[in-house]
């Protein structure tokens, strides 16, 4: 079992072997046994000091010892924005879970874009993708030079091994790997779905609370990274690279994972999300689901994010005089949606586990017709929400999808139909 260090964008200090880790500078003459010191930065050097990320390792390679990457063919459906290769709809899509691969497949390869918006290019926006996965990563690694990485598991645990140590994820954990970080995935329950949220913009964290005070919602405490940890392999990993959109790949003639200590704020974390301390309406109407933010992005426009990661977990029901689901709405911002488990209380059928759900700027959804017949209808007693977990992505762009995702047999083409049926309200 992995160990964890606790609370969120900590200053940790971490060493595999005792004595690796320098004391009192950064890039002593002689880093102990002869290691390699390397900063690993995730902002910019200038970064204001609330602002700035970055983390010095200390490895028995330096990183920029490697083979000139070429063009790697796998995982064809990963692709970055700007997404043009279909025009961008208005209409409120919606698909079935993704189907399982027909051959073996690993966690990169089999990964598959949705959508996303901004650009890859300019740091603004995200990409929005969905793996299947049914064998692990074995002797190769996978990296993103454009965004941070966010893994939602929906069936299956993972295994993370990360540069910077080794994450344990399963359903109802997500996991961060900040940008450039090389990590590898083993599935120890043979197969594995989820979503990812690849964030161009701003590094994720936990967002202000304002009125809400000093608690609640993501606690830093609950947030986990892992300890170092390193392999000394000397055979051939190959190390697949995501950079402006395009894959490419290089064989190293060793294992990449040879960090043996490291300190720093930016690093891989965990966090179990039904540690989330959910608040809502003790009196009537419901908070905006931003009340459900785990972690953002900002951007440059104070309060409008790049990106929210929002959860609507389990919870007790108490308004009165109050439309409990999601009220019906068009927003500004555009939201992805998938489901962890369960059913999501503005949806009766349709919306599975696996699935996912996209409304764009704009665009009017709500509850479908079922769901708003039984919440007019209800008994307005103290109820508990259980036994689900849906998410959120929320974006400040509109999500562009991609040619597969409007074209898969998923995409379900009745969607529409949820809405439809709805009286006529009556006037005096
Ligand atoms: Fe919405």
């Amino acid at each position: 079992m992995p160990d964890y260090q606790t609370g969120f964008a900590n200053h940790h200090a971490t060493e595999a072997i005792p004595g690796a880790l320098p004391i009192g500078r950064n890039s002593p003459q002689h880093v102990p046994f002869g290691l390699y010191a390397e900063q690993l930065s995730g902002t910019a050097f200038t970064a204001p000091r609330a602002e700035n990320r970055r983390a010095w390792l200390y490895r028995l390679r330096p990183t920029a010892n490697h083979p000139a990457f070429v063009p790697y063919e796998g995982a064809s459906q990963l692709k970055s924005a700007p997404f043009t290769d279909t025009p961008p709809s208005p209409n409120r899509l919606r698909w079935d879970p993704l189907p399982w691969p027909d051959a073996p497949t690993d966690w990169v390869d089999g990964l598959v874009t949705y959508g996303g918006n901004g650009d890859v290019g300019t740091g603004t926006g995200v990409a929005i993708h969905l793996y299947a996965a049914d064998a692990d990563m074995t002797d190769r690694v996978f990296f993103s030079a454009d965004g941070e990485i966010v893994i939602v598991p929906q069936e299956g645990r993972l295994s993370i091994d990360t540069e910077q140590g080794r994450i344990d994820i399963a359903p109802l954990h997500l996991a961060v790997i900040p940008r450039g970080v090389r990590f590898r995935v083993a599935l120890p329950d043979g197969r594995a779905r989820g979503y990812v949220l690849e964030n161009y913009g701003a590094l994720l964290r936990l967002p202000d609370l304002g009125p809400i005070g000093a608690n609640g919602l993501a606690n830093p405490r609950d947030v986990e990274t892992p300890v170092a940890w390193f392999e000394d392999i000397d055979a051939p990993h190959q190390v697949i690279q995501k950079y402006q959109g395009g894959l490419w790949a290089t064989t190293l003639d060793h294992s990449p994972f040879d960090v043996v200590a490291w300190h720093g704020n930016l690093a891989p974390y965990r966090y179990d999300l039904t540690c989330f301390c959910t608040i809502n309406t003790v009196s009537f109407d419901h908070p905006d689901p931003s009340i459900f933010t785990v972690l953002t992005s900002p951007s440059d426009t104070p309060g409008t994010a790049n990106v929210d990661v929002v959860i609507f977990p389990p919870r007790w029901m108490v308004a009165e005089d109050t439309f409990r689901p999601p009220w019906f709405h068009r927003n500004v911002m555009s939201e992805f949606m998938g489901l962890i488990h369960g059913a999501y209380d503005a949806k009766e059928g349709g919306f599975a586990p696996g699935g996912a759900s996209l409304h764009n700027q704009m665009n009017g959804h709500g509850p479908d017709r079922a769901s708003y017949d039984k919440a007019v209808a209800a008994d307005l007693a103290p109820v508990k929400i259980t036994d689900t977990m849906a998410f959120m992505f929320e974006t400040r762009f509109p999500v562009r999808p991609t040619r597969w995702a409007t074209e898969t047999p998923t995409m379900q083409l009745d969607y529409d139909g949820v809405w439809t049926g709805f009286a006529k309200a009556h006037l005096p």
